[in-house]
Parts: C-alpha cells; sequence; structure tokens
C-alpha cells in the first residue's frame, strides 16, 4: 500500500536512545510513499549520526538555525511551509517542555513554534524513563500540549534502556507509522462505538478435536482498523485467528460461537455500530465429550449429534437497541454461488439495514477482495482491492448512512 503518498513529513529527532528506533521509522515512512525531512537537535546528534538519516531519508539533514544552505537563511520557514505534519520521534522530556513554553532556541523547536498552526500538525512520540513520563511536570507538560492542538502518541510499557522496567518507551517503528496512517485518515466514525466480530469459531468435539472453517479473520480485522483510523473506539470479538491486533482496539479472544455471542451481546450494550464478520458455526456438537475419543479397535465410528448456534447477528439486529436503530447492525454474508440474491434474502432475514456480500471460497485467507453492499434500495459492487482498501471504502459508506439518518 502507500498510504502516506503524496505526504511530506518532517521527521523531528530529539536526544534519546529511542533515536535507533527512528532510522528504520523513517525507511518505514519513506516506504509507505511518503518523502520525509530529517531535523535533528544537538542532543539527537550524540545517539545517532545525520549521516545514517540522510543516506536512509535521502535529504540532507538540518540541525542549524543558521544553516545557509537557505538563499533565505530561514530553514525554519521553509522547512515547515512544505511540511504535511511535523513527526517528533522520539521527543524527549526535555523538548516537551520546550514546546510548552513556546521556546524556540535550536531549528526544531523554533520550527513548531513557527508552523501554521491550521496545516502543519505536530505529532509527538514520547521517550523517556518511566520516573520522567509518570513526573507531575511530564504530565502538566502531556495535558498543556493537547491543549495547544499536538498529538500526543501512546508510550510503550516495558523493558527500558536504562534497565528499569515501565512505561515511557517510544512506540515501535511500524506501531507509530500505523497511528501516523491513521492521523491522515478521515475522521468520519467520531465519537461512535463500534463492535466487530472476526474469524471462525470453534467447536470442541472432545478436548484434542474440533469443527471450525475456513475463514481468516483478515477482512473483519481490517474492518476493525480502518473504524479506529476514522476515529471509533472499537472492540474487535475475534475467533481463533493469528492475526496481530489493529493499534488502539481492544481485542477479546473467544473460541466458540457461545462464547462470541455472549461477548457480542455484553460489548454491543455500548456499542453504536455492529459489524458482524465473523464465520460463525451454524452448530455445535450436543455434547462435547470431557476425555478423549478412543477408536476402540471394532470399527465402529463415534456418531455426532448437533444443536444450532445462537445467532449473533439476528439477536443484535432484534434486541430493543437494534431496532430502534441505536445499534446500527451490518451483517456480512459469505457465500459460493447466487451473491446478490443470497444477500438479498439474508438481509431481510437478518433484518439488517446493510448486508455485504462476498464470495468465502474466493477470499478466505487472501489479502484482497471484492464486496456487494445490498440495502433496501438495492446493490452496490466495491471492486475486488485490498482488504484494507475495502474495509476503509467500507467505513466511509456505513458512516454515510449514519450521518443521512441524523
Ligand atoms: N452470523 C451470526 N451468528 C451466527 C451465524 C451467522 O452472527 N450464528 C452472522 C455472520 O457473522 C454474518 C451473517 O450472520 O454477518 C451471515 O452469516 P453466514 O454464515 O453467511 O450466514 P448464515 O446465517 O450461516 O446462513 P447460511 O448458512 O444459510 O448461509
Amino acid at each position: 500500500m502507500n498510504d502516506l503518498a503524496g505526504k511530506h513529513i518532517v521527521l523531528g529527532l530529539t536526544g534519546g536512545i529511542a533515536c535507533y528506533k527512528a532510522a528504520e521509522l523513517c525507511r518505514a515512512l519513506l516506504k509507505e510513499g511518503a518523502t520525509v525531512q530529517v531535523v535533528m537537535t544537538e542532543a539527537a546528534e550524540q545517539f545517532i549520526t545525520p549521516v545514517t538519516m540522510q543516506a536512509l531519508s535521502q535529504r540532507p539533514v538540518f540541525d542549524s538555525q543558521w544553516d545557509a544552505r537557505a538563499s533565505n537563511n530561514m530553514p525554519h520557514i521553509n522547512l515547515s511551509r512544505e511540511a504535511d505534519a511535523i513527526l517528533i520521534a522520539p521527543c524527549s522530556a526535555d523538548f516537551m517542555a520546550k514546546l510548552v513554553q513556546g521556546r524556540a532556541d535550536d531549528l526544531l523547536s523554533l520550527m513548531c513554534l513557527a508552523r501554521p498552526l491550521d496545516n502543519v500538525p505536530l505529532l509527538l512520540a514520547p521517550a523517556m524513563n518511566r520516573e520522567m513520563w509518570t513526573h507531575p511536570a511530564t504530565r502538566r507538560n502531556v495535558t498543556q500540549l493537547k491543549a495547544d492542538g499536538a498529538t500526543i502518541f501512546d508510550v510503550g510499557c516495558g523493558d527500558q534502556a536504562c534497565g528499569e522496567t515501565g512505561d515511557g518507551r517510544m512506540l515501535e517503528p511500524q506501531e507509530l507509522l500505523d497511528e501516523v496512517i491513521a492521523f491522515f485518515q478521515p475522521k468520519t466514525l467520531a465519537g461512535q462505538h463500534v463492535l466487530v466480530t472476526a474469524g471462525p469459531t470453534y467447536e470442541a468435539i472432545d478436548p484434542v478435536r474440533g469443527i471450525t472453517n475456513l475463514s481468516s479473520g483478515k477482512m473483519g480485522f481490517a474492518i476493525a482498523r480502518a473504524a479506529r483510523e476514522a476515529g471509533a473506539e472499537v472492540t474487535l470479538v475475534a475467533g481463533p485467528v493469528h492475526l496481530a491486533t489493529p493499534r488502539g482496539v481492544t481485542r477479546i479472544d473467544i473460541q466458540s460461537a457461545q462464547n462470541m455471542h455472549q461477548a457480542a451481546v455484553e460489548y454491543a450494550q455500548n456499542a453504536t455500530i455492529f459489524i458482524a464478520t465473523a464465520a460463525v458455526a451454524d452448530w455445535r456438537p450436543a455434547n462435547s465429550a470431557e476425555q478423549k475419543i478412543k477408536k476402540d479397535g471394532s470399527g465402529d465410528v463415534p456418531k455426532l449429534t448437533f444443536v444450532e448456534n445462537p445467532d449473533i447477528l439476528a439477536t443484535l439486529a432484534q434486541s430493543p437497541r437494534g431496532r430502534s436503530g441505536a445499534l446500527y447492525c451490518v451483517g456480512f454474508a459469505a457465500e459460493s454461488q447466487d451473491l446478490l440474491a443470497n444477500a438479498q434474502a439474508k438481509r431481510l432475514r437478518k433484518g439488517v439495514p446493510l448486508l455485504v456480500g462476498n464470495i468465502g471460497p474466493a477470499t478466505f485467507g487472501q489479502d484482497d477482495n471484492a464486496l456487494l453492499l445490498v440495502d433496501e434500495l438495492g446493490s452496490k459492487e466495491m471492486v475486488r482491492d485490498s482488504k484494507l482498501a475495502l474495509a476503509r471504502k467500507l467505513i466511509a459508506d456505513i458512516a454515510t448512512r449514519i450521518r443521512a439518518r441524523s
């Protein structure tokens, strides 16, 4: 993907051991299509050289407000005017304090102060020792910087270079990249709480065997990510899948359809949108054996009997909040043929305003998909694309439908 195509990022480095991660971050930003201008403070240069950052960014690094390379001798104006964002990673405790006071005695802080507030957002990735991070002075500075309009990314928790353990590590380059990509996505679902079910379920036959299906969870995880990028609070109830949790999403892992039903009903209470992408098992073995079922040598096969699982989507769509529209329910249909007819029939059967059809065997486990949106007025195709691109389009479409109601 080229999620940052056309974006010009000023990547500012301040003094901290996390400067080593800035090298990887710089590469990741470029790979995603951005152009990157690195600006370093004197302290940052104690940790990593401008040579490294120049080689990675493919542009000369700036580190002085007296740099004569610019013909007007005003690098702070030139560099900040052409930026789509100034990203400071790592941002030290000292640099935060400086920003709070509006001091401008080095090129990077000068640029932050001189940047056009409305056009050039300031994104900060703090990095410091855990005591510094929790110190009341830093807490005050974080509050003030947010009030001044800066976006402050979370810090990681874990082992610190100083040997202590706690909050204050800079996020990993990939996590910061995801945050920057999310920052630039339109906030069409701000204030909404989205509940997503994803992946297959696993119905136990005995402690070592079970019935599941080929759903990879990729579409549901992409939708959870896109909803969070659009500004929603997101809860993802996931069956057994091997996928990383999208940043900022609360994930609840479950196994069986009954577990998923219970979790979905609980988390739907605070949700305003429910998107059911999970491939829920329709039936489960009536009795799951407590111990492994053994072959007894007679050649007889075990007789499995099944009972139907609860229909999570139908339950929530027919709940009082589902019926009133307080919980906007979106279903998925994994079909193997006759997509339009099956999706239309399923929409009516489940009682949902919007149902999204896809051909299961053509998409399970793949990174791309094609969707057919079916509502009371008709249908609309979303042509084959990556699951993330489709998820973003679907989220934008749902946001428009929700806006149209109110
Ligand atoms: N779904 C659900 N709970 C179930 C079964 C399905 O929430 N017990 C949801 C799925 O997450 C999806 C939609 O209902 O959003 C349709 O699922 P699908 O498996 O395509 O349809 P089924 O209801 O199982 O119908 P059929 O087997 O006839 O295709």
